[in-house]
């Protein structure tokens, strides 16, 4: 399964993508509010940080004006992915874009069906947010479940991006259901490192190391 960041944050992106463990970023425009940069100029600089893809949402509703921005998005960078919202104009612009040769990422999606469309439309990633669902009293998960068992039904080429990752647990999940991508919040990803039994693992080491060197003094950057 690809990582994603789900980030306008430069630095954090960068930190993660100097250890070569993310394959791409997702922004969207509250992520760029948060950062409270042009955002423009956010987004060139995060797609020239990151080899892989990043998408950049649209904030048009309108087909002909979605068109607007999503053109000149897509010539930001070799990696711009355009993200179009799920609805009627959405689709229809995605269609559009996909005849041009233009990837493109729906975002928003909360059901099957929904998902469905967009891959019909010509979506290169489809983006169902677990979280939100979650947050409203309901299961996200086995709306990837169903995703991903109707795209290899019919060996629908649309990537399953699972979004609003709210835990670690969501992007175990969605690599136990075969999911193409998580994207992840940089906490999440953070908290992914963890484990107290590591914390703990170390300590010992470094203090039994201490102990020997009380004795023999030397350690390995001296090694001969
Ligand atoms: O980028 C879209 C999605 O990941 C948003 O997540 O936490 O705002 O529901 P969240």
């Amino acid at each position: 399964m690809k990582f994603f960041i789900d980030s306008a944050n430069a630095d954090l992106i960068k930190k993660f993508i100097d250890m070569n463990i993310v394959d791409g970023v997702t922004t969207n425009p509250s992520l760029l509010a948060k950062e409270g940069k042009d955002p423009i100029e956010q987004v060139k600089k995060i797609l020239k940080l990151v080899p892989g893809p990043v998408s950049i949402e649209v904030v048009a509703t309108e087909y002909g004006a979605m068109l607007s921005e999503a053109r000149p998005i897509s010539k930001l960078g070799k990696n711009a992915v355009v993200k179009i919202p799920m609805t009627r104009d959405g689709m229809r612009a995605v269609h559009t874009l996909s005849q041009e040769g233009i990837k493109t990422n729906v975002t928003l999606v909360f059901s099957a069906t929904q998902a469905l469309i967009a891959a019909k439309a010509g979506a290169t990633y489809v983006s169902p947010f677990v979280g939100r669902l979650d947050d409203i009293g309901t299961d996200g998960m086995p709306l990837i479940s169903d995703i991903v068992q109707i795209f290899r039904n019919y060996s629908i080429k649309t990537q399953v991006l699972v979004a609003s990752v709210r835990h670690p647990i969501h992007v175990v999940e969605a690599a136990k259901l075969g999911a193409d991508v998580a994207t992840l919040p940089p906490d999440v990803l953070d908290k992914m490192f963890s484990h107290p039994l590591t914390d703990a693992g170390l300590k010992k080491f470094l203090d039994d190391w201490k102990t020997l060197q009380k004795q023999y003094g030397d350690d390995f950057s001296k090694a001969k």
